[in-house]
């Protein structure tokens, strides 16, 4: 069974092909166009991924050593994400298919970060908690098979990995600045300088608390030393890193509590972060958790994580048709 996939629903292009199961090629794309406005630009992005395209995925055929005519079906990102970023990528699945007269296999994004955990050994068994993290969610997931989840929290206002990338550009840092925050966090003091810790009830985050308390911080003292920020990124990074991972732990903890479930995972590309990482495997020991860290490609996007999705839908026999269109705003 040969699947090809593609993602394209924020600012990677990318695509993976699946041979019996096992992945045998995943090219990304990065846009590298909105590191000079700060942020993604939605326009840009979709006239990237228009141009990117096909060249990823001709080298994914190549990389797999598939030729189309070997598919048996073509996965695409159906959201959440982008609208023109995602029309793109289900444009192009769509003609292919309809080319080549192969069946649809529409994707979940979120649902897709999660069943990365599928592509290479160790593999959890059901049930698992899931804390999929990245640029626009933050949501602890209870799976019960790899077509069976529900999001039992989730944050009510920014993601984490916003709450990073926005706490990087008040240091002046360019974006996505959370795997630059990680960098220089390295080399800090986490408790350096304190922030509080949102408080939610439940299993629900808040992160636009700890971003206004960081910018007023960061305010107070460059009035007092305008070289604050230089003179001190790694502390600053290593404080606001630990602070945010900490908001993160402790709501696993309550979610492993209530729920009785000690298999505990992470995702999506907040799930790259080092101190995240670290922090979960000494939970692995502390609270006798057995922790599950995808390898670093499969944090952010990628198609891998696409196709590893479409090969439980292709079992289960959830095809879509042409009538397939995308869906910014997606659940799972
Ligand atoms: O999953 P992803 O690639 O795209 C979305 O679906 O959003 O996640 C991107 C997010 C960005 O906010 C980026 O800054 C963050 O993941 N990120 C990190 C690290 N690597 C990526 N945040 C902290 N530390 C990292 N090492
Ligand atoms: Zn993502």
């Amino acid at each position: 069974m040969n699947i090809l996939a593609i993602e394209s629903s924020c600012d990677e292009t990318s695509a993976a092909v699946l041979v019996n199961g096992q992945i045998a090629s995943n090219v990304i794309a990065t846009q590298l166009i909105h590191a000079q406005y700060g942020g993604v630009v939605p326009e840009l992005a979709s006239r990237a991924h228009q141009q990117h395209i096909l060249p990823v995925v001709t080298k994914a055929l190549a990389d797999a050593k598939v030729t189309k005519n070997d598919l048996d079906a073509i996965a695409f990102t159906k959201g959440p994400g982008l609208l023109g970023a995602l029309l793109v990528g289900t444009s192009f699945a769509k003609s292919m298919a309809l080319g080549l007269g192969l069946p649809l296999i529409e994707i979940n994004h979120m649902q897709a970060h999660v069943l990365a955990h599928f592509i290479e050994d160790p593999r959890p068994a059901f049930p698992f908690l899931c804390l999929t993290v990245s640029g626009g969610h933050t949501q602890i997931v209870r799976v019960d098979s790899p077509l069976e989840m529900e999001v039992i929290g989730q944050t009510r206002d920014d993601a984490v990995g916003e709450a990073f990338d926005k706490s990087a550009k008040l240091l002046g840092l360019p974006y996505p600045g959370g795997p630059l925050v990680d960098k220089y966090a390295q080399e800090g003091n986490p408790h350096a300088y304190p922030f509080p810790l949102s408080e939610m009830p439940g299993l629900d985050f808040s992160f636009s608390g700890i971003k206004t308390s960081i910018l007023y911080f960061l305010q107070k003292q460059v009035q007092k030393d305008p070289q604050f920020i230089p003179n001190n990124l790694a502390d600053i990074c290593a404080s606001i890193q630990y602070t945010l991972i900490e908001i993160l732990v402790n709501k696993l903890k309550r979610a492993a509590k209530e729920t009785g479930i000690r298999q505990i995972a992470i995702a999506g590309g907040v799930s790259a972060n080092s101190g995240l990482r670290h922090r979960l495997q000494e939970m692995a020991s502390k609270q006798r958790w057995e922790v599950f860290i995808p390898g670093f490609e499969y944090c952010t996007d990628n198609a891998a994580m696409i196709a590893m999705a479409a090969h439980y839908k292709f079992i289960a026999g959830d095809f879509a048709d042409q009538t397939a269109s995308p869906m910014p705003r997606m659940h799972l």
